[in-house]
């Protein structure tokens, strides 16, 4: 896929590693629907993206764990650009803890049932949903689209992630479900799984814990977000990748 004028949709676009991607696709001269919950930062990327060079960059107030949003959603930018070709389901959140945690011999904390259904609804049901609505649109309006799903090194499982461990596993396996049931209509889908990278949700992490994982990356460094998106340009513009994901981790393996 040549991406220049290209349509493409990026959740969680305003900041972090969505940021970076609409910032890239938009250089590229990619048109970008950018979906996020803070408008504030949204608009402000929108316009960035503009100035980087977007044919036409809108933004899109959704919250992505909502079906009815996601199909309004849907309808709203395949009405507005009259085109699809890209979705990046990169929307995702964070809510940490151990399992169980026992000091001598009693229950200290346990991960609450709203910690593991917070990051469920966005990070796994929030990428069902806009998977969905994306394929199904790129159906309809005869698009040969790509879908990127943007999984993690977690999901190998990482201590303290029993929620988000568990979604990004998922997100990976819907990948290479949708590679192939959606070949028949052209359409690829493929995922990233980035390692520890310099956005807000690394850095806002406890100092001990990321000065223990950082000290473990052999590249010795966390990465750059835009050596994220570079790999999502690569999907995008490779018509033969499908059904796989890429590591983008600085060796670091979980
Ligand atoms: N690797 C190694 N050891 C870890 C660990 C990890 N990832 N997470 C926790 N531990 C260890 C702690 O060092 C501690 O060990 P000791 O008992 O020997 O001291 C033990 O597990 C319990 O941990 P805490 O004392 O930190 O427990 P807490 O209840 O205060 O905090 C926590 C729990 C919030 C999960 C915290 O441990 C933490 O932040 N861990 C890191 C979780 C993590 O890696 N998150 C990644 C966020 S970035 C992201 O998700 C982006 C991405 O895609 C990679």
């Amino acid at each position: 896929m040549d991406l220049n004028g290209k349509t493409i949709v990026i959740t969680g676009g305003a900041r972090g590693l969505g940021g970076a991607m609409a910032a890239r696709l938009a250089s590229e001269g990619a048109k970008l629907a950018l979906v996020d919950l803070d408008e504030a930062a949204l608009l402000e990327r929108t316009a960035a993206c503009v100035e980087l060079g977007s044919a036409d960059a809108r933004s899109y107030v959704a919250n992505v764990a909502k079906e009815a949003e996601v199909e309004g959603l849907f309808d709203r930018i395949a009405a507005d650009f009259g085109a699809l070709d890209g979705l990046v389901n990169n929307a995702g959140i964070t809510r940490d803890a151990m399992l169980l945690k026992y000091k001598d011999g009693q229950q200290v904390q346990k991960m609450s049932i709203e910690q593991w259904q917070a990051v469920i609804d966005v990070n796994l049901t929030g990428v069902f949903l806009c998977g969905r609505e994306a394929a199904a649109k790129m159906i309809e309006l005869g698009s040969k689209g790509c879908i990127v799903n943007i999984s993690s090194i977690s999901r190998a499982g990482n201590m303290g992630q029993t929620n988000y461990s568990a979604a990004k596993a998922g997100v990976q396996a819907m990948a290479v479900v949708w590679a192939k049931e959606l070949a028949r209509y052209g359409i690829r889908a493929a995922a990233i799984a980035p390692g520890f990278i310099g956005t807000e949700m690394v850095m806002s992490m406890k100092p001990e814990a990321r000065e223990k994982i950082e000290g473990m990356i052999p590249a010795r460094r966390v990465g750059d977000p835009d050596e994220i998106a570079r790999a999502v340009q690569f999907i995008f513009e490779n018509d033969y990748f499908s059904g796989r994901c890429i590591d983008v981790d600085g060796a670091l393996r979980l």
